[in-house]
């Protein structure tokens, strides 16, 4: 059984979806969560059930695609708990379209939440984790980031970025003692996903290996093993949790 005591974990976008299942798994670990999100009123609600579950939780209304308010969550989760140990950058959203068809708004909104929002988030953290001499940050990826994906190339270029920048960060700061991993789920069952139609979703997973969709457990798991000490000798890694899709 993993311990992450008393750990303090951030994890963007996850008022619902994956980066709530994050939550929950590092919670029910024994680690303080914090709960960030765009949307606030339903930020509030999930503190309030893990509060209920008598998990210790906090919320902060985040945008991370602005630089202040990433900097503000940061900052907020130190003055509440002293310092952070774990960064989650986990916040993302899809406007696909065939480049022929995709407008410029599309392309620039996709890549101020997915991609800049990691630097956002992971540039304030950094600098408590280097005074703390140790951090892991992990950045939720996609296999599209590694495939490519027809309809997708501002989703796609943002997460073959993500996993770039995780390379980038792991080398710069290894000597730091600060781990950079990046999890790249394939398709799991979520508010995202539920906008592809039904049909197409069930030929999806009829086509991977392991013949289901994944659910936003099986990527909390991969990220609880990555924070964990059983992954104190892994970083710079991409570890993708697809049921054997991209092979
Ligand atoms: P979701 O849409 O269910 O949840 C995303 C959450 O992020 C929502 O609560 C939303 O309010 C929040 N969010 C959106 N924009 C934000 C912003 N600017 N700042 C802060 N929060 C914001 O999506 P899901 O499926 O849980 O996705 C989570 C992550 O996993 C994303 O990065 C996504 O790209 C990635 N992913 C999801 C896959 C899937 O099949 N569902 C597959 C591969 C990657």
């Amino acid at each position: 059984m993993i311990n992450l005591k008393d750990k303090v974990v951030v994890v963007t976008g996850s008022a619902r979806g994956i980066g709530k299942a994050i939550a929950l798994k590092f919670a029910e670990a024994g680690a303080k969560v914090v709960i960030s999100d765009i949307n606030d009123e339903v930020t509030q609600s999930t503190v309030a059930e893990f509060k209920s579950k008598g998990y210790e939780a906090f919320g902060i209304k985040c945008d991370v695609s602005s630089f202040e308010d990433s900097q503000n969550l940061i900052d907020k989760t130190v003055e509440k708990y002293g310092k952070i140990d774990v960064l989650i950058n986990n916040a993302g959203i899809t406007k696909d379209n065939l480049i022929i068809r995709m407008g410029e708004d599309e392309w620039d909104k996709v890549i101020a939440v997915n991609l800049k929002g990691v630097f956002n988030c992971s540039k304030h953290a950094i600098k408590y984790m280097m005074k703390a001499k140790s951090g892991v940050i992990i950045n939720i990826a996609s296999v599209v980031g590694i495939t490519g994906n027809a309809g997708q190339v501002n989703y796609a270029a943002t997460k073959g970025g993500v996993i770039a920048m995780t390379k980038s960060l792991a080398k710069e700061y290894a000597g730091r003692n600060i781990r950079v991993n990046a999890i790249a789920p394939g398709f799991i069952e979520t508010e995202m996903t539920k906008a592809i139609p039904e049909k197409e979703r069930e030929a999806w997973a009829a086509s991977i290996p392991l013949k289901r969709a994944g659910q936003p457990e099986d990527v909390a798991n991969a990220a609880l093993f990555l924070a964990s000490d059983l992954a104190s000798y892994i970083t710079s890694q991409v570890l993708v949790v697809d049921g054997g899709m991209i092979g």
